[in-house]
């Protein structure tokens, strides 16, 4: 730890004493100060250095020798970040080797260093794209993966060909356990113009988020976000005024206990604990999520998980075991990398 700090507060000084002669003959905007030193242009070995692509792979070998994983993709979201675009991809080519702004190789630079600590990219950024909406992140609310993005397309597919998983009024009634930042329930909100989302999280700082990006989308007049631990005695009494649900949706916390500490630090470091943690066999949410649903799904309403992919199993034998609950395992589906990791319960009667 020590010597990471070393190492960062080496760079950093290495890099205030590129950027400290700029930064003093000119502001962020320029200015009349930076006139009195526009003969003075930098050298051309430093001006490449100071272009977009030089700030580019001047971080990549950074994060590289420092054993910062995805080096290059970290440093083109940063820079295309400062430089007001999502990727660096999208930048105009004329950008790339144009020399940036004393305030934008500051900015870089401090972006760069939450990095060299392993602060995800996302949250370092500030936002994050989920199924096409832009939502705000921010530590320690969870960051929504891509695979996630499959449970909520097989949703989607679901309710386009099953005309009762559509609900009564043409759109159905989810509710989402975990609702994090709530990129689940408002990209089903997105597509889903009738449906209508209670969305759960025990988190406030999850609560808060989800109502942030919910504004920020403007599915407010859809969404009913509650602050709720469904794992407290009588919790689900609270979800009754909005009657029974066509859909229950959920990416609950199902990583096994012991396998926690192999995550990276990345997770470790900055995403809250609870929202991974699982329990012993990661089954600590999952199977209080499927307990309550009779309570709260209608006769022939389904369950949407994402789980680990030794959950199939262990899913099913805990619902045989299980026969007052209704419940079967009707499909498993498998990620983009070819595990079984989604699965569909439904209810099978009263
Ligand atoms: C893996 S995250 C998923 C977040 C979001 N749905 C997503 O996919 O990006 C799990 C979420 O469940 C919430 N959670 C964990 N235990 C809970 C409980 N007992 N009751 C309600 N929410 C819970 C956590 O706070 C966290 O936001």
């Amino acid at each position: 730890m020590g010597a990471l700090r070393k190492a960062l507060s080496w760079e950093v000084k290495l890099w205030g004493r590129v950027l400290r002669p700029l930064l003093s003959c000119q502001g962020r905007t320029g200015g009349t100060r930076g006139r009195t030193c526009s003969s003075r242009q930098p050298h051309p070995a430093l001006a490449g250095l100071l272009s977009a692509t030089g700030q580019v792979s001047h971080w990549t070998e950074v994060f590289e020798k420092r054993g910062i994983p995805e080096a290059r993709e970290s440093s083109e979201y940063i820079v295309a970040h400062v430089l007001g675009a999502k990727t660096f991809q999208s930048l105009k080519p004329v950008l790339w080797t144009q020399p940036l702004t004393p305030w934008q190789l500051q900015r870089i630079q401090e972006l760069c260093s939450h990095r060299l600590q392993r602060m995800p990219v996302q949250y370092i950024l500030g936002e994050w794209d989920f199924q096409g909406l832009n939502l705000k992140m921010a530590p320690p609310v969870f960051i929504p993966r891509p695979e996630t993005e499959e449970l909520v397309e097989w949703v989607l597919e679901e309710v386009a060909q099953r005309p009762c998983a559509a609900g009564a009024q043409g759109g159905p009634l989810i509710l989402e356990v975990g609702c994090g930042s709530g990129a689940i329930a408002l990209s089903l909100l997105s597509q889903l113009l009738e449906s209508r989302v209670i969305a759960v999280d025990r988190e406030e700082a999850a609560i808060c988020l989800t109502h942030e990006n919910a504004q920020r989308l403007q599915l407010q007049d859809r969404i009913w976000i509650v602050p709720l631990d469904v794992t407290l005695e009588g919790s689900w009494t609270h979800l009754l005024p909005w009657g029974p649900v066509d859909l229950v949706v959920s990416n609950p916390p199902y990583v096994f206990h012991q396998d926690m500490e192999q995550l990276a630090p990345e997770i470790l470091s900055y995403e809250d604990a609870a929202a991974l943690d699982g329990g012993k066999e990661g089954m600590d949410l999952i199977t209080h999520i499927l307990s309550l649903a009779p309570r709260l799904l209608k006769d022939s309403g389904s369950i949407f998980l994402e789980v680990d992919p030794r959950h199939p199993e262990l899913v099913s034998s805990w619902l045989q075991s299980r026969p007052g609950l209704s419940l079967s395992l009707v499909a498993v589906r498998r990620d983009f990398c070819g595990r079984p990791r989604f699965l569909h319960i439904r209810r099978s009667g009263p």
